[in-house]
C-alpha cells in the first residue's frame, strides 16, 4: 500500500466553464478521495510564489496573469500513488498531447489555459500542500 496526498488545482478555465464537478467526477472515479477543498481567488503574489520555479520561463508572466483571471478551486487528493494516478487522469501538461479521455484532453483549451495542475513529485506535493493547506482544512475519511 502507498496511499499519498498531491495537491490538485482546477484552474481559472475551468471554474468559468462550469467543469468543477465534472473534473471531480473523473478524480473520483479514478479512485482518488478529495481530503481537502476550497475556493480560491489567488493573489499576484501568491500566483508568483506557488510557480516560483518557473519564474525564468517565458511564460511566467502569462501563467501569473492567468491563474489570477479568476477563482481557482484548490483541493488535496489522497488514494493509492495519488500523485502518478492523478498526473495520469490529468493528462499531458498540453492538451494537444494529451491521451484521450483525460481531464486536459477534454476541458482543457491550450497549453497556457490547461484546465487542471497537479503535484509531479512527493516533494513538490508537500511543499505545494503547505502552500495551501498549512493552516489546516485536511480531514481524514473515517468511511
Ligand atoms: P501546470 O501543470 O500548472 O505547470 C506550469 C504551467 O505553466 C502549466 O501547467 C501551464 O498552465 C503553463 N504553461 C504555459 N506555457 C507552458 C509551456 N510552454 N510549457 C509548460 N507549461 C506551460
Amino acid at each position: 500500500m502507498s496511499v499519498e496526498r498531491t495537491l490538485s488545482i482546477i484552474k481559472p478555465d475551468a471554474v468559468a466553464a462550469n467543469r468543477i464537478g465534472a473534473i471531480i467526477g473523473r478524480l473520483e472515479d479514478a479512485g482518488l478521495r478529495v481530503v481537502g477543498q476550497r475556493m480560491v481567488q489567488l493573489t499576484r503574489e501568491q500566483a508568483e510564489a506557488f510557480y516560483v520555479v518557473h519564474r525564468e520561463r517565458p511564460f511566467y508572466q502569462d501563467l501569473v496573469a492567468f491563474m489570477t483571471s479568476g477563482p481557482v478551486v484548490v483541493q488535496v487528493l489522497e488514494g493509492e500513488h495519488a500523485i502518478e494516478r492523478n498526473r495520469e487522469v490529468m493528462g499531458a501538461t498540453d492538451p494537444a498531447k494529451a491521451e484521450p479521455g483525460t481531464i486536459r484532453a477534454d476541458f482543457a483549451s491550450n497549453i497556457e489555459e490547461n484546465a487542471v495542475h497537479g503535484s509531479d513529485s512527493t516533494e513538490t506535493a508537500e511543499q505545494e500542500i503547505a502552500f495551501f493547506f498549512a493552516g489546516g482544512g485536511i480531514c481524514t475519511r473515517t468511511r
